[in-house]
């Protein structure tokens, strides 16, 4: 074989052409496959929706006049899809109008019939060029931020479908429920929601409600008029109030005293508030987002819950993994927090030790990512060497060294202490080209790039350890 193919079908761009005219499609397909990407064709509008709910496309290249639903509404369409597909508008002669329409309802751009091919080709590598970069750009972003999704880390399934479960939730005001076991996350998800929501510019309110004394809870929330009761001096605005056209994040929800909980089933019925001691109501457009550790469905046998607040609460419910889970997190988590320790305390601590590193990779967790993090800070603190020590550990996570020792499963340790710790070159290598086509999402050509080396070197190298691996 002499020269290497520039790449598999599978990493070829997707294009989506609708167009009702099968003698003009088949010639636009014809052409885009020339050009290397892969092609699908429909006649209309409803057919395109339907392709595109099943197979994701990178790009949209549609007639603006079709039977039935128009170019534009689809373009609509598409904008709700994620990731969103560009979109190329065909156009008829002596139509600008109607083009200059379509860039201001979101098309990349257009193209006047009759097409020249040459403009074709351009228009669609530019195109998708765009969006690849867009797309780069947003994920630097979260990497510099510090997170892979609003300062939450975690790459496995588990927290990948709480992501999009998150996105698609956030746009809607209803309320949501939050649950999952202490340290989970649940008020980092929460502040997701409000920042993926049209809210985002507005405030987010939290109110922990088991930490604030009965008395006070009902006037903190709802607000109270001048001289409500002793000690009330001036009037106060509730944080409903505060939180007028964002979001109030109720915490500990279990925890809200049973008075409160029928003003706040009021509250989320009719968006009304009326401040204690007030005898005027205050409208107020809050989304309400509450969370809670607790089984509720116990809470409400006990008689502590109102079963209708519960389901007027629950509207839509999130449940956030405990760390046992999703274990393949874990490392991550690790690094992550001990290069916060080390940036907060000019350096001192650099690594785990390979003992302490696989203690804490077996760790269960039971406090989840809080305890995690506690973890990390401590040992940091301790350690009387740039290293982390089983003994910077406590005992419940020094008995999981004992338990599980050297146990193969497990990734290899960060910074090795003895010479049968230390990887081979080839293990090294295998392990950082895997970790780039992870970031490349499978993508040689940009892993070849990002490595320096030519593309036939990577598969040869693929190729050699696939050998291997079996
Ligand atoms: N996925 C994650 N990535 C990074 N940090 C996280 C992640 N999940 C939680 N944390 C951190 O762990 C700590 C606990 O998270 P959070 O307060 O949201 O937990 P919680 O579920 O509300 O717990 P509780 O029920 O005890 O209130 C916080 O410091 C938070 O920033
Ligand atoms: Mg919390």
């Amino acid at each position: 074989m002499s020269a290497e193919p520039e790449t598999t079908p599978a990493e070829r761009p997707a294009i989506l052409v609708v167009e009702d005219d099968d003698g003009y499609r088949a010639l636009l397909i014809e052409e885009l496959e020339d050009a290397g990407y892969r092609l699908t064709g429909v006649a209309d509008a409803a057919a395109a929706r339907a392709e595109l709910a099943s197979r994701s496309a990178a790009l949209v290249l549609s007639d603006l006049r079709l039977p039935g639903e128009d170019g534009l509404a689809l373009l609509e369409a598409t904008r709700a899809l994620t990731p969103r597909p560009g979109f190329i508008m065909l156009t008829g002669f002596g139509t600008i109008r109607q083009a200059v329409a379509a860039l201001k309802a979101g098309a990349d751009d257009f193209l006047t019939k009759p097409i020249d091919l040459e403009h074709l080709r351009l228009a669609v590598a530019r195109v998708l060029e765009t969006r690849q970069l867009q797309a780069e750009v947003a994920r630097y972003r979260e990497v510099l931020a510090g997170g892979q999704f609003h300062g939450m880390l975690g790459k496995s399934p588990a927290m990948r479908a709480l992501y999009d479960l998150i996105r698609r939730i956030a746009p809607s005001d209803s309320s949501v429920l939050i649950t999952g076991e202490s340290g989970t996350g649940k008020e980092l998800v929460a502040r997701a929601l409000h920042a993926e929501s049209a809210r985002a510019a507005a405030p987010f309110v939290a109110v922990n409600c088991a930490g604030i004394p009965e008395a006070l809870l009902e006037s903190e929330l709802l607000g109270h008029a001048a001289g409500a009761f002793s000690g009330a001096r001036g009037a106060r605005k509730g944080l409903f109030v505060e939180a007028d056209g964002g979001t109030l994040f109720l915490d500990e929800i279990a925890e809200m005293p049973p008075a409160m909980q029928t003003r706040l089933l009021r509250l989320l019925q009719d968006g009304r508030v009326r401040p204690v001691g007030a005898n005027t109501e205050i409208g107020t457009d809050v989304r309400i987002v509450a969370a809670t550790h607790r089984e509720l469905g116990e809470r409400i046998a006990e008689g502590h819950f109102r079963e209708d607040l519960y389901y007027r609460l629950e509207t839509f419910r999130i449940h956030v993994p405990s760390l046992r889970e999703r274990g393949e997190d874990i490392a991550a988590l690790l690094q992550h927090f001990l290069l916060a320790q080390t940036a907060a305390r000019e350096g001192h601590v650099r690594r785990f030790a390979p003992a302490a590193w696989r203690a804490l990779l077996s760790y269960p967790y039971p406090g989840n990512v809080r305890e995690l993090a506690s973890l990390v800070e401590r040992a940091a603190t301790l350690a009387p060497t740039p290293e982390i020590g089983l003994d910077d550990l406590p005992e419940r996570v020094r008995a999981e060294a004992d338990a599980h020792p050297r146990s193969g499963a497990l990734a290899a340790p960060p910074l090795p202490g003895s010479d049968e710790d230390w990887e081979t070159l080839a293990a090294v290598e295998a392990r950082y080209i895997r970790s780039v086509l992870e970031w490349t999402e499978g993508n040689k050509q940009r892993a070849a790039k990002i490595l320096g080396i030519g593309r036939k070197t990577l598969y040869r190298k693929l190729e050699e350890q696939g050998r291997h691996d079996t």
